[in-house]
Parts: C-alpha cells; sequence; structure tokens
C-alpha cells in the first residue's frame, strides 16, 4: 500500500509542474487511485463526456508531442473531450435535425478539463508529480489518427505523471499574480494598462522594467502570432466541425 499526503490544501499551493522524471513505473494501485480521481469528478448532469487514453507506447507518444516530458514519464494520459456516447445513445430519439454543436463542445471540454485535474491532484496525494502538454490541441487531424479518435473525440489536455527528478523538486515555484487582480468583489474590476503593467512587475522575476519589457516583447509575439498559437486556433475549429459529424 501507499501513504497518501494528509493535507490537502498544502499539497494544492505547493504542487508545481515537473517536467523530468526519475526511471520508477507508477505502481499499479496507484494507477487505480488516479483512476478513481478521474471518474469521480464533477461533471455535466452525470454525462461524464470525456474519454482518457493512457498511452504507453513510444511510437504513438512521439506522434502526440516534441516535449521530453512525453518521452521521460512512466504514466501519459491523453484527456478527450467526448460526445460520441452520448450522439450514439441519443440518436433516433427525437425528430431534431440539429447536431452538436459549440456549446455540447463547451460542456465535454469543461467535464475533460476538470477530470485531468482530478488527477494532478490525485497524483500529488500519491507522491507523485505531473505536467500538462497543451500541444495536443494543434495538428487535430494527426493526433485524432495517432490515438484511433472517432468523430465526436477531441483530445484537449496531455497529462504526463511520474515521480520526479532531485532537481525538478528542488526547483522554485513559479509566482502566481496578487490575488487582487485575480479575484473579484461583487462586481468586474477593470484594471488599467498602468496596473496591469504592475501586476507583471510585481511578481518580481525581472532585475529592471526594461528587462521586463524584452520579456513582454517575445511573450505577446509568441501569444498572438506565434506558429502554435495560430495552429491551435486552425486545429480547434476543425476538432469542432468534426462533431457536427454526430447526430443527436
Ligand atoms: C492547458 C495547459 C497546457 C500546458 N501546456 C504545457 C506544455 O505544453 N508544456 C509545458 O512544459 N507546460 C505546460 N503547461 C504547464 C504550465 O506551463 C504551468 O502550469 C505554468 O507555467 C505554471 O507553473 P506551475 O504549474 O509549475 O505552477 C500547461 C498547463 C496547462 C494548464
Amino acid at each position: 500500500m501507499y501513504e497518501e499526503h494528509p493535507n490537502a490544501l498544502a499539497l494544492i499551493k505547493n504542487r508545481k509542474s515537473v517536467r523530468d522524471f526519475i526511471e520508477r513505473d507508477v505502481e499499479p494501485e496507484k494507477r487505480q487511485a488516479i483512476y478513481d480521481a478521474i471518474l469521480a469528478a464533477p461533471t455535466t448532469e452525470n454525462m461524464m463526456m470525456y474519454s482518457v487514453i493512457s498511452v504507453s507506447d513510444p511510437e504513438i507518444r512521439a506522434k502526440l508531442s516534441k516535449q521530453p516530458a512525453i518521452r521521460r514519464a512512466p504514466m501519459v494520459l491523453v484527456f478527450c473531450a467526448d460526445y460520441r456516447r452520448w450522439s450514439r445513445i441519443f440518436d433516433g430519439m427525437t425528430e431534431s435535425n440539429r447536431r452538436p454543436q459549440e456549446g455540447e463542445y463547451q460542456l465535454a471540454v469543461i467535464d475533460t478539463v476538470i477530470a485531468a485535474e482530478n488527477a494532478v491532484l490525485a497524483a500529488e496525494t500519491l507522491g507523485l508529480s505531473s505536467v500538462y502538454l497543451g500541444d495536443i490541441m494543434e495538428h487535430f487531424e494527426d493526433r485524432t489518427a495517432a490515438l484511433g479518435c472517432p468523430a465526436g473525440v477531441v483530445p484537449v489536455v496531455t497529462l504526463c505523471i511520474g515521480y520526479a527528478t532531485e532537481q525538478q523538486l528542488n526547483r522554485a515555484p513559479i509566482r502566481r499574480y496578487q490575488q487582487k487582480y485575480l479575484i473579484h468583489e461583487e462586481v468586474y474590476q477593470d484594471f488599467d494598462r498602468g496596473e496591469l503593467m504592475e501586476m507583471l512587475r510585481d511578481r518580481g522575476q525581472y532585475e529592471s522594467m526594461e528587462q521586463m519589457q524584452t520579456w513582454l516583447a517575445k511573450f505577446s509575439a509568441r501569444c498572438v502570432e506565434g506558429k502554435g498559437s495560430i495552429e491551435r486556433t486552425r486545429s480547434i475549429r476543425a476538432a469542432i466541425d468534426s462533431w457536427s459529424k454526430l447526430s443527436f
């Protein structure tokens, strides 16, 4: 048997992403505990609009991401939004011609992500670490082919789980932005650009304003015009289009 972490809040606060793992497999009972946590996650109307694909084959993994974590992790789970099951169940139940659309997609993605985060927290309680990989949202056609996903099953996020290396465990956590910018009372508070620059500066990882501006220029270019960002949008449009192949 294994010991679980006794203090859930401390565990949530101290968690950080881990991108390198020692060569130690995840024990079967821990894998099962992670699956149990996934299945217990909150889910729209109890519909569980996700499927999780556990991938160990290095050839399949190589088709999902070029990031080293996917090669190193003993446990790789791909969380997919899945409306296929319900489309089959509903098929022919009504006269409607409507097909699953953005609304169904959004609910399924929410279900999927909540299930994934349950896996993250369960892994932490078991002494394991993890990192999400978001590049599964790109190249929809190739990723679904590699995973054998039929229409209505869309990979949303990959989770790499394993035992952290010493170096990763000792790495300082990434500081968050201050609470006042993120958590609002009663109504939304719209900060002006000056305040938002202060929010960035306050995180304290820049030695000077000039250094922060340099980082910001690169970061905004990546988010706005980066190849990954543009491909992700194309890919998600293709994914949503594929849902219209389903019927109710
Ligand atoms: C949807 C999503 C996608 C992510 N994709 C990647 C990724 O592709 N590669 C990576 O190294 N980390 C990825 N991360 C991890 C974030 O970079 C990390 O959570 C963030 O920088 C905060 O660091 P922390 O988790 O250590 O607190 C992703 C996280 C989320 C939630």
